[in-house]
């Protein structure tokens, strides 16, 4: 009989990067995939199962409007158990930092069951930065039996907190699995420019940029804007209405920014294909836009994903308005400092992360039960 692996998830990013792991697993002949999604996020959810054709064996439907953290957590914890007494996986897998992956880590805890972290060992090293994730990801990795981490980095920063080196498995991130996925797709959509515009692709959603350094970005786009006559933004909005009232008042009004919905992700990734430069604060974006070649200046003042900047090929750029416009404004005017910063370098994966996952846990389960932890 084969072994029932839970694989939990709740948000667009995590979707993403668990609809390659639950296609392995379907292809082992070992493991089975249950199917938990926790919709912490309802429509960006359904918009991730809709392209990869993920069907969840359960679909908890927790999302609320404007949630809280708390009220989110206590939902999660008390569903979840429910689900894990009735179905007792052998063991669950989460992906991320959420909160859908530290209720679903400590639901796996009290039921006694080993937790796979997949994209393990990201850190920032401040708690509160970004908030809640840091708390998150440490905390899950404090009750996880496999730690997937997705780069040398990764891997080092857990080794660094005292895991087991037999615990931590250098996997690759499985967001380029996905990426490879998306592009092969059949309905592969393509975006195009009007001839001689350039256009920006911008998303943001973190929880730091709420309020005065969202209305910051939003006014460097509107300066870029005023100097460059051949420029236009494409912003899918978040739906977080921390983020979307803010968006929607500043830019609503520009001609030459397009505010839209969340695309979906076949959409999303024509959408970066077409650009010339990405903005962004999203974990997600920072690790395609380097395998796309497409320069990504970082609405944030520090990362857990330093590959990219230290290839080159990500910035840091914050949410001070002159910095972003100065940032965006050299890539514009510099072809020399635009190619270095695109070069279809990722260092992120191959293609191959959710493969090595599921052998490693079809290694590690035959040999019967194992304790979480180190
Ligand atoms: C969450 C994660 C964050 C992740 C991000 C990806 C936490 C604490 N935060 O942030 O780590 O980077 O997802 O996008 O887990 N909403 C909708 N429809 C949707 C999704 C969200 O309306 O499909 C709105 C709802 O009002 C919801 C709010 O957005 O209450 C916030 O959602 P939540 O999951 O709590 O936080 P995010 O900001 O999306
Ligand atoms: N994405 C998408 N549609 C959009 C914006 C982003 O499909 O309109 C994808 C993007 O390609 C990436 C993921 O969503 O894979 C990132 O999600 P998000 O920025 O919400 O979260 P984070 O990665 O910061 O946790």
């Amino acid at each position: 009989m084969k072994k029932k692996i839970a694989v939990l998830f709740g948000t667009r990013p995590e979707a993403i990067k668990m609809a390659p792991v639950v296609s392995a697993i379907q292809r082992s002949s070992h493991l089975e995939p249950l199917v938990i999604a926790t919709a912490q996020h309802r429509e960006m959810l359904d918009q991730v199962l809709r392209v990869f054709d993920v069907k969840p064996d359960f679909d908890l439907d927790l999302m609320r409007p404007n949630q809280t953290l708390a009220g989110l957590t206590s939902r999660l914890i008390a569903t979840i158990d429910d689900v894990v007494r009735e179905t007792a996986p052998a063991a669950i897998l989460v992906q991320g930092d959420t909160t859908s992956v530290l209720a679903g880590t400590l639901v796996a805890f009290y039921n006694n069951i080993p937790v796979g972290h997949v994209e393990a060992g990201l850190r920032t090293h401040d708690i509160r930065n970004p908030f809640p994730e840091e708390m998150n990801r440490v905390l899950t990795g404090r009750l996880t039996r496999w730690h997937f981490a997705p780069t040398q980095s990764s891997a080092e920063n857990l080794i660094r907190e005292g895991y087991s080196p037999e615990k931590v498995y250098l996997t690759g991130n499985t967001v380029i699995d996905a990426l490879l996925e998306g592009r092969r797709h059949p309905s592969k959509q393509v975006r195009s420019v009007a001839e001689g515009r350039r256009m920006i692709l911008v998303t943001t959603h973190r929880r730091e940029n709420f309020g005065k350094p969202l209305q910051r970005i939003c006014d460097a786009v509107l300066q870029l804007l005023e100097r460059n006559p051949a420029l236009e933004f494409l912003f899918p909005v978040h739906p977080n209405p921390n983020v979307s009232s803010v968006v929607r008042e500043l830019l609503s009004k520009h001609a030459r920014v397009t505010l839209c919905e969340p695309l979906d992700y076949l959409s999303f990734i024509a959408a970066m294909e077409a650009s010339y430069i990405i903005l962004s604060d999203s974990g997600g974006v920072q690790e395609e836009a380097p395998a796309l070649g497409k320069p990504v200046l970082v609405l944030r003042n520090e990362t857990e994903r330093p590959e990219a900047v230290a290839a080159g090929v990500a910035q840091l750029v914050g949410t001070d308005t002159s910095v972003i416009v100065n940032a965006v404004q050299q890539l514009l005017d510099d072809p020399v400092a635009y190619t270095k910063m695109a070069l279809g370098a990722s260092p992120y994966g191959d293609g191959q992360s959710a493969r090595r996952i599921t052998d490693i846990l079809e290694a590690e389960l035959g040999s019967g039960f194992l304790p979480c932890n180190r």
